[in-house]
């Protein structure tokens, strides 16, 4: 059994670890993370460290690369504070996409990242809708994968009637996730041939796989990053006849022209988390932000005192 209990954040996603610690009941630690002029990231945290189990909010959202190194370091601080337990809470994980060498002379950088993460001194991950499950498998130390399904459902049911939704899945790759919201919604599933011709907005959709004439469509996936993707696959889902069409991501990266290509798409409604945080630049009518910091305070209060965690999958 770990003694105290210690909450701090880095820059990445300050609101949401303030929701956290608030959900948490626990105060964020002191802890000061700047830059010197030379681009040098530098920490010093102020609390007495020793013997704690300390839990570290950094999503490693945009700027992503700053965000990881400032990790890095902020775990390199505790392990030689001599903090007892290291658990890094990544709601968003980047370069989660690059998972696999499909092209000749390309990186793991995903599988780079959890040995980062790993050899600067963590001792668990927690993480929420990674975009593959193995990536799990990339880290040799224990990953807490927390889903946001329940959160979607709950929010779902709670604002539409679910008679005639159908959940879409824009990729093949995507189908387990899309599934379980189908089942917490009772609702029917649909899946997207989606072939990608090149960079990340390069997409075609070919086909819908499933019935979506005169219904209610949400598509499900883990990122929205140009919006390309979920936008083939809604144009094609208003050919097809659906009725309405309403996307639903965890993670809102909205890089480039996203928000204004969303907002001229067939996509009615774009719901997001709070895993990154939603820039003014950023905001639209058509994006509403659910938030997951209940859920990340429940999971670091029971790995704290050594409890399961399903309840969070219920
Ligand atoms: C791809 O497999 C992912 O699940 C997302 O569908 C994709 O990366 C989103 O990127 P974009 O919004 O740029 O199409």
């Amino acid at each position: 059994m770990f003694s105290k209990l210690k909450l701090i954040t880095g820059n990445a996603n300050i609101p949401l670890a303030e929701e956290v610690a608030r959900f948490a009941g626990i105060p964020l630690g002191d802890i000061e993370l700047f830059k010197f002029s030379n681009d040098e990231s530098f920490v010093k945290i102020n609390d007495n460290v020793r013997g704690a189990d300390v839990f570290i909010i950094q999503p490693t959202c945009y700027p992503v690369n700053d965000s990881l190194m400032d990790l890095l370091i902020v775990i390199d601080a505790l392990k030689r504070a001599s903090a007892q337990r290291i658990s890094c809470v990544i709601p968003y994980y980047a370069y989660a996409r690059s998972d696999k060498k499909d092209q000749p002379r390309v990186p793991i950088t995903a599988k780079l990242v959890a040995d980062l993460i790993t050899i600067a001194g963590a001792n668990r991950v927690i993480t929420v809708d990674l975009h593959a499950e193995q990536i799990q498998g990339f880290f040799n130390i224990p990953v807490d994968h927390l889903f946001t399904v329940p959160i979607f459902a709950r929010y779902f049911k709670s604002i539409m009637n679910l008679d005639d939704v159908v959940v879409v899945s824009p990729d093949s790759g995507g189908a387990n996730r899309a599934r379980a919201l189908a089942k917490r919604l009772n609702s029917g599933l649909a899946i997207a041939d989606k072939r990608r011709s090149g960079n990340n907005d390069k997409t075609e959709c070919m086909n819908i796989i499933g019935d979506v004439q005169g219904k209610n469509a949400i598509l499900f996936d883990d990122i929205i990053d140009t919006g390309g993707s979920l936008i083939k696959v809604a144009l094609e889902l208003q050919k097809k006849g659906a009725k309405h069409v309403y996307a639903a991501c965890a993670h809102g990266v909205l890089s480039g022209n996203a928000v204004e290509n969303l907002e001229n798409s067939p996509i009615e409604k774009l719901y997001i988390t709070n895993t990154i945080p939603l820039t003014e630049n950023k905001k639209s009518e058509k994006i509403v932000q659910l938030s997951i910091a209940e859920m990340l305070a429940i999971a670091i209060k029971k790995i704290h005192i050594e409890e399961s965690i399903s309840i969070l999958f219920r």
